[in-house]
């Protein structure tokens, strides 16, 4: 049973600046394996042998196969009802940021707009020789690793471990995190960092933090409100305008 309060249905309500973190659990119920956990990739995988800049140096069709593998799992996903909510979130709030940690692009196949995406997006490529990135949505890439017209190799457009963030990307997630009324993190182990950081950001500055993961996290002591259960089962019960007759059908507490 999902048990949210009374305060966190109201604090939402009343939010005008909300700020949203988003990690590999949000996608999870869409069929995309988070990164930790029993079934998580880094237990089958080595982040050091496929995620760093150093891999794709040494073996750039190691690390190559490997997203390949990732985009033709994905390609053929969709956003679920976690996905949703966050769209209906932001339809309906003043000032909004979603700040993905993701790299799925399901966010955007929901239909959310005002975005920022931290760790990049497994769908754009980017030229390590003259840096021009482009869209490129083909689950099979014809050849591995992939040249660029210049010549040099291309690479996915994601934050590689040891890679700074996008600069741009950050600091707008940082000045969201820091004027929003409500934070919501859902779906996030909350151990990567910097993302991490933005809970604590936000909370210092005044906000109502809202977690919303199946299990506790290294998040949880500094929650507000911490929602226990699935982000697709959470999120639309949470957004949903609240009412007198709708707040009956939660259980609360
Ligand atoms: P993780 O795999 O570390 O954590 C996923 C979180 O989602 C865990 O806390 C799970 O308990 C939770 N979870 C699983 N299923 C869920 C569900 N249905 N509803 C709600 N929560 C659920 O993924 P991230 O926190 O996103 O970075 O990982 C952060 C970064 O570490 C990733 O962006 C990636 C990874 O290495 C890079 O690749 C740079």
């Amino acid at each position: 049973m999902i048990s949210i309060s009374h305060r966190a249905l109201e604090r939402l309500a009343a939010a005008s600046r909300i700020a949203v973190l988003t990690g590999a659990g949000i996608s999870a119920e869409s069929g995309v394996p988070t990164f930790r956990g029993a079934e998580g990739l880094w237990r089958k995988f080595r982040p050091e042998d496929l995620a760093t800049p150093e891999a794709f140096a040494r073996d750039p069709r190691l690390v190559w196969e490997w997203y390949q593998w990732r985009r033709e799992l994905i390609a053929s996903l969709s956003p679920n009802a976690g996905h949703l909510a966050l769209v209906e979130l932001e339809k309906r709030s003043d000032e909004f940021l979603l700040i993905t940690q993701n790299v799925d692009g399901l966010h955007d196949k929901a239909g959310s707009k005002r975005t920022v995406k931290l760790h990049g997006d497994l769908w754009t490529l980017r030229c390590t020789g003259c840096s021009i990135e482009f869209e490129d949505r083909r689950a099979a890439l014809p050849e591995l690793p992939p040249r660029c017209r210049c010549g040099r190799l291309l690479r996915p457009a994601v934050v590689w471990f040891g890679e700074p963030l996008p600069r741009k990307a950050w600091e707008r997630a940082v000045e969201a995190a820091a004027r929003c009324d409500i934070f919501i993190s859902a779906g996030t182990s909350g151990v990567v960092y910097p993302a991490a950081s933005l809970p604590l950001i936000a909370k210092r500055a005044g906000a109502y933090l809202i977690e919303v993961n199946v299990e506790s996290t290294a998040l949880s002591h500094l929650a507000d409100e911490v929602i226990l259960g699935r982000a697709a089962a959470v999120l639309p019960k949470l957004v949903a305008q609240p009412s007198p007759a709708g707040r009956q059908d939660l259980a609360t507490t």
